[in-house]
């Protein structure tokens, strides 16, 4: 199911090949399989500090969060999303640029779809905890800034609640590929916003352009969720970049709650790539 042949190396872009117990490059550069199987592909001098990306802390809040299911609708709005920009029979070829803890990777094998998957995050931990769950797909640790990924190699990449790097997406989409973005819309986790901040500042509808990419469809989703515990809302609350921007008091407070009504309000948009959005030309 996984193929291989789309790597390339994450230090001259040329393609990796099999070898041993990992791959390897026409110059010699070599990657190792993982026990857990994962392959790092992010070199260290691409590295911005000694643990990039997600915390071991937050992607375990994020895995436990998610498996309470409260976020199945979007998966399930990303799997139709996925389904629309497939239409063939054709197997597909998926990248979760930014892929966390593998959740959406692993619902996206209820879609039905013959699939290529691929997971590419800067966090080992998130790319650790996705592998030891799902072995149907590639996971890899690297950089959305230097995607370990040869030139059209993706039909799809999604990019959930993620760090985009447009250059690069347009890079690995094959030519008629698209990118399904999925973003936080104004009244994302309001009523969570609402306790941990003095004020709430209002977000913008209007979703940013990528550059490079036309807006083939759009989507939005609207519900509630009832989350009971401290232990959940702590973790809602560790997941999101809340957590670092809000201060101690806000904190405090999300930390007494026993119980939290909270609106989901995320936005799902396809994106193709501008150089293949084809204008008939009108008639002399
Ligand atoms: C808000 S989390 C979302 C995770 C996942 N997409 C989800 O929705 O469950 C953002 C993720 O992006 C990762 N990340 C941050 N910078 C990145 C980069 N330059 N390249 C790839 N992943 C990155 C983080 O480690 C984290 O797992
Ligand atoms: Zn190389």
């Amino acid at each position: 199911m996984v193929t291989t042949t789309a790597l390339a190396c994450p230090m001259d872009g040329l393609p990796l090949t099999s070898f041993n117990n990992g791959w390897r490059c026409p110059h010699g550069h070599s990657y190792d399989m993982a026990r857990q199987g994962y392959i790092h592909l992010l070199p260290v001098q691409n590295k911005r500090s000694k643990d990039p990306g997600d915390s071991k802390d937050m992607v375990l809040a994020r895995q436990q969060f998610l498996a309470a299911g409260f976020y199945k609708p979007i998966a399930d709005a990303v799997n139709e999303a996925v389904k629309t920009a497939a239409q063939s029979d054709q197997p597909v070829s998926v990248l979760d640029a930014g892929c966390g803890e593998g959740y959406y990777m692993r619902a996206l094998q209820q879609s039905g779809l013959l699939l290529h998957m691929t997971g590419v995050d800067i966090s080992k931990w998130a790319v650790l905890a996705a592998a030891k769950m799902d072995k149907a797909a590639l996971w890899l640790v690297g950089s959305n800034a230097n995607l370990p990924l040869l030139p059209s190699s993706q039909n799809v990449i999604l990019c959930m609640f993620g760090f985009p790097v447009y250059p690069e997406f347009s890079r690995v989409l094959t030519p008629d590929g698209v990118l399904i973005k999925v973003d936080a819309g104004a009244d994302h986790l309001l009523e969570l916003r609402e306790v941990i901040y003095p004020s709430i500042k209002v977000a913008s509808q209007t979703p940013d352009i990528p550059p490079g990419f036309t807006l083939l469809e759009q989507r939005s989703l609207r519900y509630t969720i009832d989350i009971t515990g401290q232990d959940q809302i702590a973790r809602l609350l560790a997941m999101t970049p809340h957590l670092y921007r809000t201060n101690a008091e806000g904190r405090a407070r999300a930390a007494a709650l026993n119980e939290l009504s909270v609106t989901v309000d995320v936005q799902i948009n396809t994106w193709g790539r501008s150089d293949q959005i084809l204008i008939t030309p009108s008639p002399d």
